[in-house]
């Protein structure tokens, strides 16, 4: 499934939650950090703080300035479903 977006559910993105197998979603959207954590300068065990979830708050509270859309560019899985961020 190279190159396609997928709506990702909750239930879904709570099951990559590991070193090998890392989803999270940042203002709704999902994407896939497995091959970028060991790129990660904070270190594999924090970015695994915020997997598996929407990784929001805490991304921000860390480090609300880092261009992760840049960054994650070619990790993008998909859309949130039932995304909170999205409401005004
Ligand atoms: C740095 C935690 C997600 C990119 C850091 C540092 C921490 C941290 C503690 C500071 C390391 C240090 O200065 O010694 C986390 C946590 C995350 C997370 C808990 C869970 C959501 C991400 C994501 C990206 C990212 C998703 C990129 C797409 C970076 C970058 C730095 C950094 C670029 C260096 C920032 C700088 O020095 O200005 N992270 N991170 N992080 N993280 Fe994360």
């Amino acid at each position: 499934t190279a190159g396609k977006i997928l709506p990702v559910t909750n239930e879904e993105l709570a099951r990559h939650n590991n070193v090998n197998d890392a989803w999270l979603a940042i203002r709704g959207k999902v994407f896939n950090v497995t091959r970028y954590m060991e790129f990660h300068p904070g270190g594999v065990n924090e970015l695994l703080r915020g997997t598996g979830k929407d990784a929001t708050k805490l991304f921000d509270e860390v480090h609300a300035w880092v261009n992760y859309p840049q960054l994650l560019e070619k990790c993008y899985v998909g859309p949130l479903k039932n995304d909170c961020h999205k409401m005004p």
